[in-house]
């Protein structure tokens, strides 16, 4: 496994190798959930002809954090993601500095994707999704993909990326991938590293509350109801702040009141002094 610094080096890398590019975009701090997605886009890869080449890049977006603190916060090992990585399959890790990716400075041309991106997440942190479109367009162009390769744990930026690709008819192919979990159901994600081992205990309740809500509404509970009980059960199991629990068409995101098909439980909620979200189907 190679890793390479700038677009030029990457497309070395490529060329010499013939066949697709599958792209699986990372912040790094690896973990099972990336893991899955890498292993995902080397199966693709050995059963193409020519086999290609899987490209993860690794780069920590400030654009993407509203919190600053979030941004200083977010934990870094590379050592540890390219042991990850290769043994998932990857040939290529991209991890380009902040001066590659922004040789300009961080007040670039933004892309705003409406709707999908303005709710939920996108109202607890304004301007996130912008910058996540922002870098994933920017990937898009330096590593030039065939297919890339993103988590059902981020539900959000998933339908985000997929209306950025058919807005403005980027010619790669979107896979999406299931959100893994640890045994008590916590969703695996890089900022549970900063969970301190009581909050850390508590955690799963996301995870519980949300699939709780799922099977109280597909056994005909109002909406709205389950949303609040869900909300009240992280709080009472220690969760400081809930930012939102919705039931949403799984398309388009907005709210439902009946039981459709793509139906599902999204949340944001705070513990510990650390936001995680998760998502489960109806
Ligand atoms: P990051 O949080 O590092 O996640 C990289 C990819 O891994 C995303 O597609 C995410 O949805 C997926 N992922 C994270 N946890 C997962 C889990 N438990 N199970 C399955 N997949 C999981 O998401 C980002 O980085 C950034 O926003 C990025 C797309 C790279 C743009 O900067």
């Amino acid at each position: 496994m190679q890793v390479v610094r700038t677009p030029d080096e990457l497309s070395k890398a490529v060329l010499n190798r013939k066949g697709p590019v599958f792209l699986v975009p990372t912040m790094g701090y690896l973990h099972k959930g990336h893991a899955s997605l890498i292993r995902m886009a080397a199966k693709d890869r050995d059963e193409n002809k020519p086999k290609g080449t899987v490209v993860m890049s690794l780069f920590v977006n400030p654009t993407q954090f509203n919190d600053p603190q979030d941004l200083d916060k977010y934990p870094r090992d590379e050592e540890h993601d390219k042991r990850i990585a290769q043994e998932a399959g990857c040939d290529v890790i991209f991890a380009p500095p902040l001066e590659v990716v922004y040789p300009s400075g961080l007040q670039t041309t933004r892309i705003h994707v409406p709707k999908v991106s303005e709710r939920w997440e996108g109202e607890h942190r304004p301007g996130h999704f912008d910058g996540v479109a922002t870098i994933v367009a920017k990937l898009f162009h330096m590593v030039l993909p065939d297919y890339a390769y993103f988590g059902e744990k981020d539900w959000q930026q998933c339908r985000v990326i997929a209306k950025m690709v058919d807005d403005l008819n980027f010619p790669v192919y979107l896979k999406f991938g299931e959100t893994v979990r640890e045994d008590d159901g916590l969703a695996m994600s890089s900022r549970n590293a900063l969970l301190r081992p009581e909050v850390r205990l508590k955690a799963p309740a996301l995870h519980r509350a949300i699939s709780q809500a799922a099977k109280a509404f597909s056994e005909g509970r109002p909406a709205r109801i389950c949303e609040s009980d869900a909300a009240q059960a992280m709080l009472d199991a220690g969760f400081t702040k809930v930012d939102y629990v919705a039931i949403v068409d799984g398309m388009t995101l907005d709210p439902i009141d009946s039981p459709v098909p793509g139906v599902r439980v999204l949340a944001a909620a705070h513990i510990g002094g650390v936001r995680l979200i998760d998502n489960v189907a109806v």
